[in-house]
């Protein structure tokens, strides 16, 4: 008798996939490296995961969350699938209206992650919609839509072209995703870039997904933290943002995506999605992300970030002194540094783990233009920071 297991039809598009996600893989050999090594003392800036706890006043909204639900009378079960109201206008508010921007309420989906954003939102476009990634690339772009079987183009974003490519000349691309503050390289777009991609897409047809969700790094007033600062990309952009690395909350999750209604069909399809595959984030975790808006949650959470950035600026200037070549860590949490020699970045992976307890990523993990770079992240303690540069001077 045949088992179920050959007669079923899978998804064949997974066959093109790595064994493994990235971080995974790294946290798999990391393992194995601790396990024979029980007395290394490993130091992770790897995947980008924050390591300070919750500010005061998301504790404190989060906290009155959970008692509003030990109650009856402010008990909550299911909420707008889209997000709660304050969330919503606390979004609209602060992250928009503040830079000159106008949202309507149902243009902004509250949801449980950007990666789960980034990597559904590929649903909404045709089975054989044409991709653009630039290269390297944040992996979940190219694998969900791996996944669906489309074709991907990668356009290389080199030191030559300050890690920002310039669109394509053409078109013949439905759906184009940009990262700024990138992931991996760090490199952020200026408004006149970003012009470049709005008016490539406006001339194409092409629809941008636009990942902001390290928006809250950029210090300099002058660069766009959202795409709709630039004029004409409502109608051809969609933005994610994410609480995770602005307030703290990869392990407690809450993102948002903005689809504007001038995008056409797009709009009124991404909430046919959302209210079918996903019933609202947790109110407990709205309240604790609207309180990131609050006078002390505003506060307190640009020092956090300030903390990274500084933690990026010891690494960045650390690393210079020990003769490496470095790229982004000033208006982003990674610095994408050449191995040296341009060394295949799994050896330098091998060579850093083993001879100086390091954990990175290697660049080859975000693309074929990531061969010969290295990511580092600043998420981690000051001390771990330090102990990193001076770990890596002794090399
Ligand atoms: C990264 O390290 O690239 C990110 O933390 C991964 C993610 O946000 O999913």
């Amino acid at each position: 008798m045949l088992s179920c297991a050959a007669v079923t039809r899978i998804n064949e598009n997974y066959q093109k996939l790595k064994a493994g996600y990235l971080f995974p893989e790294i946290g798999r050999r990391v393992r194995e490296y601790a396990k024979a090594n029980p007395d290394a003392k490993v130091i992770r800036l790897g995947i980008g995961d924050v390591t300070e706890p919750l500010v005061p006043s998301i504790v404190r909204a989060m906290h009155e969350a959970v008692d509003e639900m030990a109650r009856r009378d402010s008990f909550k079960g299911y909420g707008p699938e889209q997000g709660y109201d304050f969330l919503i206008d606390a979004i609209r508010e602060h992250d928009y209206a503040s830079r000159g921007v106008s949202l309507d309420r149902d243009e902004i989906f509250v949801s449980d992650g950007s990666k789960c954003d980034v990597g559904n939102v590929q649903e909404i476009f045709a089975n054989d919609a044409k991709i653009l990634v630039t290269d390297p690339v944040y992996p979940v772009y190219v694998d969900s839509n791996l996944m669906a079987g489309r074709e991907i183009a990668y356009l290389e974003a080199t030191a030559a072209n300050g890690f920002v490519p310039a669109p394509p000349s053409g078109g013949g691309i439905d759906v184009a995703y940009l990262c700024s503050p990138n992931n991996p390289t760090g490199a952020v777009a200026t408004k006149a870039q970003l012009a470049q991609w709005i008016a490539w897409a406006r001339a194409t047809g092409a629809v941008i997904i636009f990942d902001a969700a390290y928006e809250a790094y950029i210090r300099d007033p002058d660069l766009p933290r959202s795409i709709y600062e630039i004029d004409g990309a409502r109608e051809v952009a969609i933005e994610v943002r994410s609480f995770s690395k602005r307030a703290g909350f990869t392990g407690v999750r809450c993102a948002f995506m903005v689809v504007p209604k001038a995008l056409g069909p797009l709009n009124a399809m991404w909430s046919r999605r959302h209210t079918t595959k996903f019933n609202g984030a947790s109110y407990i975790v709205q309240r604790g992300a609207a309180a990131v808006y609050s006078p002390d949650g505003l506060v307190e959470t640009r020092a956090q970030i300030d903390f990274y950035l500084e933690n990026a600026r010891i690494l960045r200037e650390g690393l210079a002194k020990s003769g490496f070549t470095i790229f982004g860590g000033v208006h982003a949490p990674y610095l994408w540094l050449e191995t040296p020699g341009r060394q295949p970045s799994w050896d330098f992976f091998d060579q850093l783990l083993s001879k100086a307890h390091l954990v990175g990523t290697p660049g080859a993990g975000f693309g074929p233009s990531g061969e010969g770079y290295f990511r580092l992240s600043a998420y981690n303690s000051r001390a771990n920071v330090e102990e990193a540069v001076a770990r890596i001077a002794k090399l």
